[in-house]
């Protein structure tokens, strides 16, 4: 989703914006722009499209040393030159992540006061308003806590007013910003990547604080406009990460890091006995319901925990989309635990939700990838992931580590709740130790995957089945599929489909049908038949060989203790919708219309 980046200090900024805008990139965007001061007065330059566009545009030795830039990923307005960022009203030139939720209440306002607009966004209305405010008060800090008051809705905002070349102003609500120091300047971000080329020093600024940055200081100031200490974070990580050390895709890539992050994860929890988990999970005996709230494949790893821990565990699992769940009626009480599930730590809907429930009293946990995010932040216990930085769009990697958490979730409350049982127990912790080899092996076979994407790439619709956790992998394989392909794909619960959708399948219409678990196997069985006589092409994904002749290609998942095997039965799917996109030449990485982190809802 949008990228903010601004720098003032004593080297020229636009270098430094540019490849701040640059590690922002894989966060999905549509156009650039750049704002900075030259000679004391504000230069803006924006462009549709790709930053390639942009810096085709500028002049990298530019003498300036105070500006901002921006990567918009289009809300309000379509994607062009106009309504990219920055926006200049007046004085101010700013630009902004999140959603001004009453702009049009303000534009009118404004429009009444003889303001004229020139772009269909938010962004310049909250400009003006600035602008308006700053007429009356003609005090900048003052300004930007009255518009605080006045904006309903998210915004980071990167603020330069034109009577104070000196100083580049910052300001958040919801929306996730970092002011961060390096010794020959300061800098602000939306994101640490942005900055991890020059410092790994930042503070996180809380909603409704400001922040006056100078060259050589920094003053944040709370919600009353008081002056406040923050405390300076140290980023652990590079931005290393961000290489692709050979592969072709971060999403190639980080596919096969994931015998490594299940390791990682796992680790940080579990040395191999039930001690461990006690230590890390008691707070999670007294909770008799639990509700996992998410979006998209992180909604997704929350079925698959549904999953295990009702099946293991014996505790009532309620699992729901967080735009959803945050306007819903909810049937919590002090006996329910919340978890939330997010990569990035920032997706809007799934910090609302967390807001809400811990607004009604409801104990909190997330389960998050990104250390100090905003929701790792305000939820009351927090598991991290051990994914490191994920910078594909379709995430993989941290998907896998969210299932390996639900799995140790499960083997914690089943033994808990005395449904697991001593010797059961061995078993699944030999069965734990062995899973990073089988995740490298199962990735290994990547060519038997690749050979299917060859013969199903060119189709228009694809379909995936299955049934009971199988359903919540299909699931998953058919969201990876569609996001990167753009190939229509749906998941149904196999028993479902002949209420309906069985009228689509026509002769060779690929069906991926999952069939992992053993009490369901046979059921599943019959509904593909049911496909394949209707002409389907069906690629059959079991731990079983098949015994009849009822598919056309078969994926062999390793048989395993079914509390960790959804986590081989995911890699296939990966793997199938990478080689399908490849094979489409789609823009694996940054699919067309996506962001990676959804800070609007
Ligand atoms: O950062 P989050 O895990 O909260 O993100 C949730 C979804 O936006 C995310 O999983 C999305 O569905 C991915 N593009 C799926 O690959």
């Amino acid at each position: 989703m949008c990228g903010i980046i601004g720098f003032i200090g004593r080297d020229k900024c636009i270098p430094k914006i540019i490849h701040g805008l640059e590690a922002l990139e894989y966060r999905g965007y549509d156009s650039a722009g750049i704002a900075y001061f030259k000679d004391g007065k504000i230069e803006t330059i924006k462009e549709e499209g790709k930053i390639a566009n942009l810096k085709k545009l500028l002049n990298f030795n530019e003498d300036a040393y105070n500006g901002i830039g921006h990567t918009r990923w289009a809300t309000h307005g379509e994607a062009n030159k106009t309504n990219a960022h920055p926006h200049t009203v007046g004085k101010f030139t700013i630009v902004h992540n999140g959603i001004i939720e009453n702009y049009s209440e303000l534009k009118n306002e404004l429009i009444n006061k003889g303001y004229k607009f020139k772009s269909a966004t938010d962004t310049e209305v909250a400009c003006a308003t600035f602008d308006d405010i700053y007429k009356e008060e003609k005090d900048i800090l003052k300004t930007l806590h009255i518009a605080s008051q006045k904006f309903r809705g998210s915004y980071a905002f990167g603020i330069l007013c034109s009577d104070d070349t000196s100083t580049l102003y910052a300001m958040r609500n919801t929306s996730p910003l970092i002011v961060a120091s390096a010794a020959y300047g300061n800098f602000i971000a939306s994101d640490v990547p942005a900055i991890l080329e020059f410092t790994n020093k930042y503070i996180l600024l809380d909603d409704y604080e400001i922040a006056k940055i100078e060259s050589d200081k920094i003053t944040v100031y709370d919600k009353d406009l008081q002056v406040i200490n923050k405390k300076i974070n140290t980023f652990a990580g590079t931005f290393a990460a961000a290489a692709k050390n050979g592969y072709e895709h971060f999403m190639l890539k980080e596919i096969h890091e994931q015998d490594k992050v299940f390791s990682d994860t796992i680790n940080f929890y579990f040395d191999g006995t039930i001690d461990s988990l006690e230590k890390n999970f008691s707070f999670l005996k007294k909770f008799s319901k639990i509700d996992i709230v998410a979006c998209g494949s992180a909604y997704h790893t929350g079925l698959v925990g549904k999953s295990l821990i009702e099946e293991y565990a014996n505790t009532p699992v309620n699992v729901e989309v967080a735009s959803e769940y945050r306007y819903k009626k909810c049937f919590y009480d002090k006996n329910t635990l919340v978890i939330l599930v997010s990569q990035s730590g920032e997706t809007a809907d799934t910090l609302a939700a967390l807001r809400k429930a811990k607004e009604d009293g409801i104990t909190t946990m997330a389960i998050v990838n990104v250390i100090g995010s905003s929701i790792a932040r305000e939820a009351e216990h927090v598991i991290y992931i051990k994914a490191g930085c994920e910078i594909a769009v379709a995430t993989t990697k941290a998907y896998l580590a969210q299932l390996a958490i639900f799995s140790l979730l499960a083997i914690y409350l089943g033994y808990q709740n005395k449904c697991i049982k001593e010797d059961e127990l061995a078993k699944i912790f030999t069965d734990l130790e062995k899973m990073p080899k089988l995740i490298k092996d199962t990735i290994a076979n990547y060519e038997s995957y690749f050979n299917i994407a060859d013969k199903i790439y060119q189709n228009k619709q694809i379909f995936f089945i299955g049934r009971g956790i199988d359903y919540a992998l299909s699931m998953e394989g058919s969201l990876k599929l569609k996001e990167i392909s753009y190939i229509n794909s749906v998941a149904y619960q196999a028993g479902e489909l002949k209420h309906g959708t069985i009228s689509l399948i026509e002769k060779n219409t690929p069906v991926i049908a999952i069939a992992t678990d053993k009490n369901l196997i046979e059921k599943t069985i019959s509904n593909i038949k049911e496909v394949k006589a209707r002409g389907a092409y069906v690629i059959y994904v079991s731990n079983e060989e098949p015994k009849e002749d009822f598919y056309d290609e078969f994926i062999k998942i390793t048989k395993i203790h079914p509390l960790l095997e959804s986590i081989l039965t995911i890699i296939p799917l990966q793997l199938l919708a990478y080689k399908v996109a490849k094979n489409n030449k789609c823009d694996i990485d940054k699919p067309r219309n996506l962001a990676k982190s959804v800070t609007v809802e």
